[in-house]
């Protein structure tokens, strides 16, 4: 769980190496290095413990010559965050260097095995198996001593590569961790990801697993791991840089909130058309293949698995098929019922949530069909499922989900509506009703952003408490496990959703005088029990900020502070009130004076198990 950059080419290699890694920082920044081979065919390499500007330090004391080289910002999986077992690294003889995405699983098997070759090792990581491993294997040519490397080593790997044998190049592979290559004029890049190079080219190579990338100033040559040369389709990204940039917001988690209008309507174009039907591009499924469906399982992790949560009462209400939602994590180990009228569904922002992934091949190689909610295009998800739909939020930064979870609510509202226009479990009256209802929510949620006085006010009073409890019933009680989420990995604040229900069975006893809770009441078929569920902590002293539609002013009586967010059919409500709750979570952070966009232990793309 790392970024990785690498560059070919005429120009300083240490400010565009310096530069993609910035962007790449919320994959992990727990240190960061570099190395880059000068005209004379050295290799010089820096590296730093801590965050960038650590190492931005030490470069501008000693800055490194050279138009040739690769850099890393590391998230530690094997061995303790420091100078030494920060990447890149090196074989012993320090001619070759390595930075590496992923995990090595056999690493300790092919360490013994090289040290009984006489290799010696320095620091506590995974990594150094693999310049030590190309190291044993070269024979004068890198690639191919690369692609000897990389089919004895087991595990998931993004790696850049350079010699001071072959000091013109770069060579690249990737299998279960992503990986993509720019396409400049005389000059070439490798990335874990699209914004690390937008301020140098827009045109990318999706690599798949496998496959090679061997780049010089002059040329570049993909390979397939039995070394037959492969034509690669370029893409036009259409982002531009300053979407990546946090655009005047203090933190990318505030940017993100505010982009959420825009983001609600662009998931829904081309898809939601008054007086049209729902059409869903990229989703080959028949109507004859819909109407089989029996079971549907929703599969993710983190926020995606609260946007399923909704999705399963979206989906069974709207469409009458029984869902099942599962943390992948736990699904892959479970051995699930599977049959041919089985549909699984895997939600992954990134697309590279290593737990979703092995959910989604686990049900493939079972002969499920499945279809992948991601917001990134070109993503392992998004290539290895049957079908795709595209949460077009836009690249999300900060390490909290903001937009991704909205957008993915309404893939949820588009999906529900497109299985129930095909079985006919809804009439095309009620259909239409929904749709009209959703072309409001990016206006409806313009409305909500403008709450921050009131949550700015509610956070000033509580940022301070250990404990925070967010209540709610059907579809509430699965927006409070995200409010509650937002709360905990922002402000470290022991944050936790009940179900209101559910309190008397044992967690009131943890209510005493002033605990806060949030209380969410905006489902007017539960509303009064809802309250009563209030009256309960309140009678115990807590301190409640309740949350309701417009309209139901009599929540007054019983809350210490009221919230009121815009009146929409209550189905999609969840997409307005969790920003209320974004928000929320973001001013008590801010409060605290927490690191919102980077919160301490988090990275924001989970690409190892
Ligand atoms: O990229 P994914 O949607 O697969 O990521 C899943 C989770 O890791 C992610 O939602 C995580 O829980 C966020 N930090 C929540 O804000």
């Amino acid at each position: 769980m790392c970024g990785i950059v690498g560059y070919v080419g005429e120009k300083n290699a240490e400010s565009i190496l310096l530069n993609g890694l910035r962007k790449l920082e919320y994959r992990g920044y727990d240190s960061a290095g570099v190395a880059i081979i000068n005209k004379k065919g050295e290799m010089n390499l820096a590296k730093s413990k801590g965050r960038l500007a650590n190492l931005e330090d030490k470069l501008k004391q000693n800055p490194l010559e050279g138009s040739v080289g690769i850099g890393h910002t590391r998230w530690a999986t094997h061995g303790e965050p420091s100078d030494l077992n920060c990447h890149p690294h090196t074989n012993q003889k320090k001619t070759i260097s390595v930075v590496h995405n992923g995990i090595i699983e056999n690493y300790l098997e092919l360490k013994e095995y090289l040290i009984s070759k006489g290799y010696e090792f320095y620091s506590e990581t995974d990594t150094e198996v693999i310049p030590n491993l190309i190291d044993y294997y070269y024979k004068g040519n890198l690639l191919e001593a690369v692609m000897e490397a990389t089919s004895k080593i087991e595990g998931s790997y993004a790696l850049g590569i350079t010699s001071v044998d072959e000091p013109g190049k770069v060579v690249a592979v990737r299998k279960d961790s992503p990986l993509i290559v720019g396409i400049g004029k005389g000059e070439y890049f490798i990335a874990s990801d699209v914004p690390a190079i937008l301020n140098h080219t827009r045109d990318v190579v999706y690599l798949n697993d496998k496959e090679f990338v061997e780049m010089t100033k002059e040329e570049i040559s993909f390979y397939s791991k039995e070394g037959k040369k492969l034509e690669k389709d370029i893409h036009h990204v259409t982002w531009n840089a300053d979407a990546a940039e946090k655009g005047g917001f203090e933190h990318f988690m505030i940017k993100e909130i505010h982009e959420q209008p825009r983001a609600i309507r662009d998931t829904m174009a081309s898809r939601i058309i008054p007086g049209k039907p729902i059409s869903i591009d990229n989703i080959a499924l028949t109507k004859e293949q819909i109407k089989n469906i029996e079971k549907i399982y929703i599969v993710a992790c983190g926020t995606a698995y609260h946007a399923g949560i909704i999705g399963k009462y979206v989906i069974e209400k709207m469409a009458r098929i029984p869902v099942e939602v599962d943390i992948a994590s736990e699904f892959r180990y479970r051995d699930p019922i599977f049959s041919d009228k089985t549909l699984l569904i895997v939600m992954s922002q990134s697309g590279e949530t290593a737990d979703t992934l092995a959910a989604l091949r686990e049900a493939k190689a079972k002969g499920v069909r499945v279809v992948a909610i991601t917001n990134v295009v070109g993503s392992s998800v998004s290539r290895e499922a049957d079908d795709v739909l595209y949460t077009w939020a836009g690249p999300e930064i900060a390490v909290a989900s903001t937009k991704a979870y909205t957008t993915q609510l309404i893939t949820m509202y588009i999906l529900g509506l497109f299985f129930a226009q095909n079985k006919n479990t809804m009439t095309s009256a009620e259909i239409e009703d929904i749709k009209n209802s959703m072309l409001t929510l990016p206006e409806k949620a313009e409305e909500i952003l403008k709450q921050k006085e009131v949550l700015q006010k509610f956070a000033e009073n509580t940022y301070m408490h250990k404990d925070m409890f967010f209540l709610g019933r059907g579809i509430d009680y699965a927006v409070a496990m995200e409010g509650a989420l937002k709360v905990k990995e922002i402000s470290y604040i022991h944050s936790e959703a009940y179900a209101g229900g559910e309190l008397k069975h044992g967690t009131i006893a943890l209510i005493e005088k002033g605990t806060i809770v949030i209380a969410l009441a905006t489902q007017n078929d539960l509303y009064e029990k809802m309250l009563s569920n209030v009256r309960e902590v309140t009678t115990r002293g807590a301190k409640v900020l309740g949350l309701t539609v417009e309209g139901n002013n009599s929540i007054e009586k019983t809350v210490d502070s009221a919230l009121y967010v815009p009146q929409v059919n209550s189905v999609l409500l969840p997409v307005i009130t969790v920003i209320s709750l974004q928000l929320l979570a973001y001013y008590i952070a801010a409060a605290k004076g927490c690191d919102i966009d980077k919160p301490r232990n988090l990275a924001k793309s989970v690409t190892v198990e």
